[in-house]
């Protein structure tokens, strides 16, 4: 039986007026390069979309996860779209793109990828995931409330085939060599939430049935970790498999109903809340934020896509929203204020220690007392 592979491959290669939208004449671009991709032979099917400033590659194909000739369509078509939008002056031009000599696979690169390949069911309905101004550690939370949370997902209580729970892969992403780690639901739950809590450093990387079967996956790769200095968010894709002995498409929806808070927002250094989006509304400009995720609905037919249907675009969302946006504000009241303003450890790789380095040799031993200081002034110049 021949397997089919959905690889999600992504990147910001720069955007209108600012960190908000692709322009149209990119994803044009890139649709063109992905129908060539289908007459080639190299991809069965497409559908080209953005998520804010990160351009959206969908594809399928027969030919496996980290394949060549799959990562190279998505690369070129990144590097020949940096070079229209440089020559058209688009704000932070291929921004994603850190290096240009393609090696076999987009990793390490700078565009972000998360690719799932299995045996098409009687029906296979997907979404995939595609977020904007946050971090793969921003998917931890929904990923665990599908997965784990009785409380999001009735199947884990009711259905037999959910009932035995699900397996994790955990990635140290600050680790250099990628370190994996797998941990066991509902039997390890209590550790498995020890790490994740984390979420700049332990992510959820893949899901499994307890069976084998591939259910989840996350695009992990670390932007800033490859560049050695901020130059964008990592904005991860997520795709994932539902019914039929998977939690129900609502259920997965569900876990993105709270809004959590994620890192990234204003210049990667912001938390704020992730607000689920319509397509229509997938643009960040407030403070470029708040942060926001698409979810787009496919049914995976034969090696090709039908659909999508754009799953955040419902009413029942809205309270959602709201309550994003008011948390949004509150947050933003803190201005440069931790929590607002990211953790100094996370701050490492922006502009902020440029301006703290002033002030670092200014720092003395023991008190200072101005009104003395002032007061010895004036009176050595009597
Ligand atoms: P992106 O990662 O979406 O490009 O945003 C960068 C940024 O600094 C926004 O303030
Ligand atoms: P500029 O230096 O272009 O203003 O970029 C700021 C920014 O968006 C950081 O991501
Ligand atoms: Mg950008
Ligand atoms: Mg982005």
């Amino acid at each position: 039986m021949v397997e089919t592979t959905i690889s999600v491959i992504k990147a910001d290669i720069g955007s209108l007026a600012g960190h908000v939208i692709v322009p149209d004449f990119i994803m044009e671009f890139a649709r063109k390069k992905m129908k060539e991709g289908v007459e080639k032979k190299i991809i069965n099917d497409f559908y080209v979309t953005h998520a804010g400033d990160d351009l959206e590659l969908i594809m399928t194909h027969f030919k496996g996860e980290n394949n060549e000739e799959v990562h190279k369509l998505a690369f070129d078509t990144f590097m020949e779209g940096t070079k229209i939008a440089r020559e058209k002056k688009i704000y932070a031009a291929g921004q994603d793109i850190l290096s240009d000599t393609f090696s076999g696979n987009v990793k390490g690169m700078g565009p972000g990828s998360a690719e799932m390949t299995f045996e098409e069911r009687k029906s296979e309905p997907i979404v995939v995931f595609m977020a904007d101004k946050t971090e793969p550690g921003a998917y931890n939370l929904p990923m665990f409330r599908i997965y784990a949370d009785p409380f999001c997902t009735a199947g884990l209580v009711i259905d037999p085939n959910l009932h035995d729970g699900f397996i994790f892969v955990i990635q140290d992403i600050l680790k250099e060599i990628p370190c994996y780690l797998e941990m066991s639901c509902p039997e390890e739950m209590y550790d498995l939430l020890a790490l994740i809590g984390s979420t700049g450093r332990y992510v959820i990387k893949k899901v499994y049935r307890k069976d084998g079967m591939i259910t989840g996956v996350v695009s992990t790769d670390k932007l800033h970790k490859i560049a050695g200095k901020y130059i964008g968010k990592d904005d991860p894709v997520a795709i994932v498999r539902a019914h039929s002995g998977l939690p129900a498409m609502g259920e997965v929806l569900e876990a993105f109903t709270i809004p959590h808070m994620v890192s990234g927002w204003m210049r990667g250094s912001h938390a704020g809340p992730l607000l689920p989006v319509a397509l229509k509304d997938s643009k960040c400009t407030r403070f470029d934020g708040p942060p926001r995720v698409i979810a787009l609905g496919f049914q995976v037919s034969n090696g090709m896509l039908v659909g999508p249907v754009d799953l955040f675009d419902d009413v029942a969302f809205d309270i959602t929203r709201q309550k994003g946006l008011e948390a949004m504000e509150y947050m933003r009241r803190h201005g440069p204020f931790m929590p607002h303003r990211l953790h100094t450890e996370d701050m490492e790789y922006t502009t902020l220690p440029l301006v703290l380095e002033k002030c670092a040799n200014r720092f003395i031993e023991g008190e200072i007392d101005i009104a003395k200081k002032i007061k010895d002034t004036s009176e050595s110049a009597e």
